[in-house]
């Protein structure tokens, strides 16, 4: 078990060693456990968060916050529009000022080309630990709660089991790549085969895929994309499909949308999910388009654990915030 998070910051998915992790996932997993039983467990008594958001939230600002409460501390919401970074406060004296007031600073900045340099460059000023509560690269935590629940369904040995990480079509916005980068990063370490699915144009970073690619090499698990949903989801034990903009293709958002109504088939039904085990699992970090990216049916079916999921967000939070901010 490696213990020494201290003051870490985590800001991408490989900021920590798989054993790291382990220990992240081993304390939330006993977190649950006392807020299960009711057990106070006050690892942040006085301790306060910065959560800067320069995006919306309902399930990062809720869990971020409950759970410094239920740590015994406080966090302070910080809206980047009704502040005066909207007038030109660096990231240097976010990082600087807040790390003077705050004991840790979470941030959501998820601009494309922009995020995670700026949550990067408040990391640099800041005494205390900086959190990415997601960039246009990486969603840490939601990553950290997603393994969490895959272990909670499918057991620690997670050898030879098939993660599919799909592309899906959304008509609300051209949503972040975060995920799917992340999860193609952390996921190999613990032993899942990774099939990436998504039409040409929805690639991912070349330099996060070879990251990606390396990171199978090393753990010896399988990693294949395909531009086929179908061809994914057979045999699949896991379903982790959701929509993202075509951002390394245009960065321009009516190029993007025009492009993205191109596949609107790729809609997560009963016909496809039925082509994955029959205990296959479906994930989503949510918000979905419902019966767009995924039908009522699968989302609210017995294939699904997206509220479990949410809910993981919350544990994986407090085992981070209690082992980077004491
Ligand atoms: N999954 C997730 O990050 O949800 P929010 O955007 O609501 O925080």
């Amino acid at each position: 078990m490696q213990t020494n998070l201290r003051g870490r910051d985590i800001i991408s998915d490989l900021d920590l060693s798989k054993e790291e992790v382990e220990t992240v996932l081993d304390l939330a997993f006993e977190l649950k456990r006392k807020r299960a039983l009711g057990e106070p467990h006050p690892y942040l008594r006085d301790k306060v968060l910065a959560m800067l958001f320069f995006f919306s939230s309902t399930r990062t600002r809720s869990s971020f916050e409950a759970g410094m409460a239920q740590l015994g501390g406080h966090a302070a919401f910080i809206d980047s529009r009704t502040t005066q970074i909207s007038h030109g406060d660096t990231a240097k004296e976010i990082g600087e000022i807040l790390g003077r007031y705050y004991d840790g600073i979470a941030i959501r900045q998820v601009d494309w080309g922009i995020g995670n340099k700026y949550i990067n460059d408040v990391a640099e000023y800041s005494r205390v630990p900086v959190l990415s509560m997601q960039c246009d690269l990486f969603h840490p935590f939601q990553i950290l709660a997603d393994l969490m629940t895959i272990i909670e369904k499918k057991g620690r040995d997670l050898r030879r089991k098939k993660m599919v990480v799909s592309w899906a079509y959304a008509s609300s916005y051209l949503k972040p790549i975060s995920v799917p980068q992340s999860l193609i990063l952390q996921m190999p370490r613990f032993g899942l085969d990774i099939t990436l699915a998504h039409p040409p144009e929805f690639k991912l970073r070349g330099d996060i895929m070879e990251e990606a690619r390396a990171q199978a090499r090393k753990f010896g698990v399988g990693f294949e994309v395909v531009d086929d949903m179908k061809e994914a989801f057979e045999g699949a034990d896991i379903v982790y499909a959701k929509s993202w903009g075509p951002l390394v293709t245009t960065a321009d958002p009516d190029e993007g949308k025009k492009i993205q109504d191109r596949y609107k088939d790729w809609i997560t039904d009963e016909r496809k999910m039925a082509l994955a085990k029959p205990d296959a699992i479906y994930m989503h970090p949510l918000p979905a388009d419902r019966n767009i990216e995924v039908t009522d049916g699968i989302i609210d079916g017995p294939h699904s654990v997206v509220y479990d999921e949410a809910e993981n967000r919350l544990h994986v939070q407090k085992a981070a915030m209690a082992l980077t901010m004491w």
